[in-house]
């Protein structure tokens, strides 16, 4: 299989195409600087890409975006955090459509559900409100001209990827190591989440499964709420976590990034890859934390 990926130097596209590689596959990743490789093509994600570039390609899979927790939250960087999700998509979809690619595997987020409080949501709970929300929904809406030309479209709304090598986990583990790990506000909100291991198996699933296409929520079978996430890594790490950090004190740190991602959350779950006969290899969060532990070891 050949499997064109943009977006591939962060933390999910590095395992995905190690994990590619590793069985045989070809991918060839769309770089943003001048490609130095001879699996690498050059590419501006705000220009359309010749459709050429993606000859031969089975598959598109698009990882793009700025990082949502890298910076306060101004106008400027909302603007960047959309642009660099919405344009690229745009570019990738009118490509694949116009190359005949037969899948496009593209990014979202459980963002898409707003703060939905303890109800639990699946992939036919409607968008929410608030900026992921409305980013969310325009991400996925970006993709439909891929769908429109005959392309099989999955759009990944993907919880919080737990890696031992990066994203939340690296960010928390010295904290909780240091004793410092603890509630965020009432830890009563939702945070829903999936190992990497399991987030690549469900892109390799759902790149050779035809029959899912649309919104394919990629979270662990058990979401918990912050006030046990925080239990659970006090457990694995072998700290106490006594902490309460109070939502006050986190919108003055992060602004609205704290309303928005840390305060809110959905108890969303993988209702369509569970109906396809999905295994997860980590089925509650504590496998999950405990099999990333023993990979940074
Ligand atoms: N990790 C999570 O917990 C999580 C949760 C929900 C959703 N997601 C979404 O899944 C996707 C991949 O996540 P990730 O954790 O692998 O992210 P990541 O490590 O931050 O990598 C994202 C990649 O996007 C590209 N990128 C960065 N800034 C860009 C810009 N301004 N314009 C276009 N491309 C840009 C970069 O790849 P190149 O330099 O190779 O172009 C970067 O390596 C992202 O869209 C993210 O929002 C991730």
């Amino acid at each position: 299989m050949r499997v064109t990926i943009a977006g591939s130097s962060g933390l999910i596209g590095t395992a995905l195409v190690q994990a590619l590689r590793a069985d045989g596959h070809t991918a060839v990743r769309l770089v943003r600087r001048p490609a130095e490789h001879a699996d690498e093509v050059q590419w501006s994600p705000d220009r359309a890409l010749d459709p050429s570039v993606l000859d031969g390609s089975d598959a598109v899979v698009n990882l793009c975006g700025a990082s949502l927790g890298d910076r306060r939250w101004s106008g400027a960087y909302k603007q960047e955090l959309r642009n660099s999700r919405v344009e690229p998509t745009e570019v990738l979809a009118e490509a694949a459509a116009r190359a005949g690619v037969p899948v496009m595997i593209s990014g979202s987020a459980v963002g898409y559900y707003g703060d939905t409080g303890d109800a639990k949501v699946d992939e036919n709970t409607p968008a929410g409100d608030g900026f992921l929300a409305d980013l969310c929904r325009d991400w996925e809406a970006a993709a439909a001209t891929a769908a429109d030309g005959g392309v099989r479209v999955v759009n990944i709304r993907t919880a919080l990827v737990l890696a031992s090598n990066g994203g939340i986990l690296s960010r928390l583990l010295p904290l909780y190591k240091f004793v410092l790990g603890g509630r965020l506000g009432d830890g009563c909100q939702y945070f829903p989440w999936i190992s990497l291991t399991d987030h690549i198996r469900a892109v390799r699933f759902l790149l050779d499964n035809d029959d899912l296409s649309g919104p394919v929520n990629l979270t662990g079978p058990a979401p918990v709420t912050n006030r046990e996430f925080n239990a659970v890594m006090a457990r694995v790490v072998g700290r106490p976590a006594p902490w309460i950090v109070p939502g006050f004190m986190l919108k003055a740190l992060v602004g609205e990034f704290a309303d928005e991602a840390i305060l809110s959350g959905q108890r969303a779950i993988p209702a369509k890859l569970e109906r396809a006969g999905f295994n997860f290899e980590h089925n509650t969060l504590r496998e999950a934390l405990e099999a990333e532990l023993r990979h940074r070891q």
